[in-house]
């Protein structure tokens, strides 16, 4: 099947997110909405070329539709993991030019990269032409000195006219001196209008914004302007939010309980551990699973208790039902 043909729907993404969005939360997050897109952690090129590949790139076809993200500013490299990422099954490839941490500025990719538009024409040109899924961009509205809109839009006319038809805003500068990884993601103050405006000076290109989107009202709100909203934390903390989304903004009629996402979570981490995964790698992305919820508490404590050690044992994994049950039940009595 040529895989450019089809349609991927970016309505709603889940953000690319390093230690959270691994192959195993991906499943989880699968599990609970059949409809929005999702996207790996950064995989640096160096790691994807010259790294265990199937542990770093492979994944299930349940996931799907899924993008890789990539992270690199070598343009032959980065053309080799886009061939990669398409021969593994990915849906699409995504270049990061957002990510500020120091390492990933030491290797001068991510945010850096907004200061080289010509380098990034030409990174994804190549990527453009050595791989037939669609090649997207994550990036920020900003960096350093610069918040302007003729420089973003400038920008982002490069990485058009590059080949690239999709493009993910996070509509909040980064800084790549004097802020912590986590400051980045919460100073400075978000500008969504400057999100909007560059929709409307390309109408032909797919906008999808982010950063800082917790409520479906404010779903709602950014569609009236983009074409897209991609979320990372509000999902990651609270991921039966997801559910949410698929009623409110998917119009999808019927969505998983808890229950039934715990079980089918347990089946897969049956078969999981006997490929030799470790129980605390899938079960710690489950954390949030009935966030507001009265049985939070409890779910927590029993994945603290028996599921978050390294050699945490499987067995334990059954006794998780009378949780969810109890949660049930409670649940019931306060409806
Ligand atoms: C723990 C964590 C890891 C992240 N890792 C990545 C990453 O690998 N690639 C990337 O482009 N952005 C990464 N981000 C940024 C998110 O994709 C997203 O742009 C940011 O969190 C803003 O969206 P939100 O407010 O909905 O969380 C990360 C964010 C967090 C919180």
């Amino acid at each position: 099947m040529d895989t450019n043909k089809k349609k991927i729907n970016r309505k709603i993404s889940v953000a690319p997110m390093m230690d959270c969005t691994d192959r195993h939360d991906r499943y989880f997050l699968r599990l609970i909405s059949k409809n929005v897109m999702l996207y790996s952690e950064m995989v640096a090129t160096k790691s994807a070329i010259h790294g265990d590949r199937k542990r770093i790139l492979g994944f299930r076809e349940e996931e799907k539709p899924v993008a890789l993200q990539v992270g690199g500013s070598d343009k032959n490299e980065l053309a080799e993991v886009a061939k990669l990422a398409e021969q593994f099954g990915y849906d699409e490839i995504n270049i990061n030019l957002g990510c500020p941490s120091k390492k990933v500025q030491k290797n001068s990719f991510g945010a850096c990269l907004m200061k080289e538009p010509d380098l990034v024409a030409e990174c994804i040109s190549n990527m453009v032409n050595s791989c037939k899924i669609p090649v997207t961009a994550k990036t920020r509205i900003g960096v350093d000195e610069i918040e302007d809109f003729e420089y973003l839009n400038s920008f982002v006319n490069k990485i058009k006219q590059s080949g690239c038809k999709t493009i993910i805003l996070h509509a909040r500068k980064a800084l790549l001196k004097g802020l912590t990884p986590k400051q980045n993601l919460n100073i400075p103050k978000l500008n969504y209008e400057m999100v909007y405006e560059i929709k409307k000076a390309n109408p032909d290109l797919e906008i999808i914004i982010n950063g800082g989107i917790s409520q479906t009202e404010q779903i709602k709100k950014h569609l009236e302007h983009c074409d897209g909203v991609m979320i990372g934390r509000a999902i990651y903390q609270n991921p039966y939010f997801l559910t949410d989304i698929e009623k409110e903004i998917l119009n999808t009629n019927e969505v998983p309980s808890r229950e039934q996402i715990a079980k089918q979570i347990i089946s897969y981490l049956e078969e999981e551990v006997k490929l030799g995964t470790k129980v605390n790698h899938i079960m710690r992305h489950t954390v949030g699973l009935y966030h507001g919820q009265p049985g939070s508490k409890d779910w927590k404590r029993y994945l603290s208790d028996n599921m978050m050690a390294r050699d945490s044992d499987f067995q334990k994994a059954k006794h998780i039902m009378t949780i969810v049950q109890n949660n049930e039940k409670a649940n019931q009595l306060n409806s």
